[in-house]
C-alpha cells in the first residue's frame, strides 16, 4: 500500500538544500541501483546534482544501472541547440554523472511525429515499471514539468502552449522572452502523480507564496503543483527563504 503524505523539509539555505536533495536521490539510487528517475532541469536542482556529481568523483555513488527520464522539452529544437533541454540535462547531470545514452530516455521536441513521441514516452515510462523518483522544480506559476494551470491530473505526455509567466520565468535562461519556444512537451501529470517517490525542491523568497499554495491551499487545477498533495511519498524540501521565515 501506498502512503500518501507530504513530508515538509525546511533547510537553512540552498547549500543545505542541496545537500539534502542529493542524499535522498543517494539513499533511493542505493536500496534501489536500477531505479527510474525523472529530473528536472531548470535553476533548483543544480546545486543538488553537482552535489551528486560530487559523491560520484569520491567514488561514494554509482549510477550506472539507473534509469533517467526528461521532464521536459521545448518543441522544436533539436538537441544541439542551445536551449535544448535535453542538452541542459546532459550538462548539469547526465555527464556529470556519466551516464551511458541508453540509459535516458528523451522526450524528443524535435521529433517528426509528437504525439507518436509522447505516446512512446509514456510506454516506456510503463515498460520501466513506473517511476520511482520524479525530481521536479516549481514553477512561478505552480507548474510541475510544464504542466501548466489549469491542469489536469490525468493528463498524459504531450504537446502544448507554455503560458505568459512560463515564457517570461523561462526568459532568464536564454536572454529575453523572444529566445523562448512558445509550445513545449511535458511528461502528463498522470505520469508524475503515479510516481512512487517524488522530491520537490525550492529555493528563494519568490517561490514563497507559490509554495504556501502548493502544500497548504486546497487541490485546485490553478495549482498543478497543489495536486501533490495526494500523490504517494511526497518530499518537499525548501529553504527558509522559500518558505518564508
Ligand atoms: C524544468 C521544469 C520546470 C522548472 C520550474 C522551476 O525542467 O520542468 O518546471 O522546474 O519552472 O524552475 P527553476 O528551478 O529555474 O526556478
Amino acid at each position: 500500500m501506498r502512503e500518501r503524505i507530504v513530508q515538509l523539509t525546511i533547510v537553512d539555505d540552498y547549500e543545505a538544500l542541496s545537500r539534502a536533495g542529493a542524499d535522498l536521490m543517494a539513499d533511493l539510487i542505493e536500496a534501489r541501483p536500477d531505479a527510474s528517475i525523472i529530473l528536472a532541469t531548470g535553476e533548483t536542482p543544480l546545486g543538488l546534482y553537482r552535489e551528486l556529481a560530487e559523491r560520484r568523483r569520491r567514488g561514494e555513488l554509482d549510477v550506472s544501472r539507473a534509469r533517467f527520464f526528461q521532464l521536459d522539452a521545448y518543441m522544436g529544437l533539436g538537441p544541439d541547440d542551445r536551449r535544448s533541454l535535453y542538452g541542459w540535462m546532459k550538462r548539469s547531470v547526465l555527464d556529470p554523472l556519466d551516464v551511458p545514452e541508453a540509459n535516458v530516455v528523451r522526450l524528443p521536441g524535435d521529433a517528426p511525429d509528437i504525439q507518436a513521441a509522447c505516446r512512446a514516452y509514456d510506454a516506456a515510462v510503463r515498460a520501466a515499471g513506473g517511476i520511482d523518483l520524479a525530481v521536479l522544480g516549481l514553477g512561478p506559476n505552480g507548474h510541475l514539468g510544464f504542466n501548466e494551470p489549469p491542469a489536469d491530473p490525468a493528463s498524459p505526455t504531450r504537446a502544448l502552449d507554455l503560458t505568459e509567466e512560463s515564457i517570461v520565468s523561462n526568459a532568464r535562461y536564454w536572454g529575453g522572452r523572444d529566445e523562448v519556444p512558445r509550445r513545449a512537451l511535458t511528461a502528463g501529470l498522470s505520469v508524475l502523480l503515479a510516481a512512487r517517490g517524488t522530491l520537490l525542491v525550492v529555493s528563494g523568497a519568490h517561490k514563497n507564496a507559490i509554495l504556501r499554495r502548493t502544500v497548504e491551499g486546497p487541490i485546485i487545477p490553478d495549482v498543478p503543483a497543489s495536486y501533490l498533495q495526494g500523490a504517494a511519498n511526497v518530499t518537499v524540501l525548501a529553504d527558509k527563504a522559500a518558505w518564508g521565515e
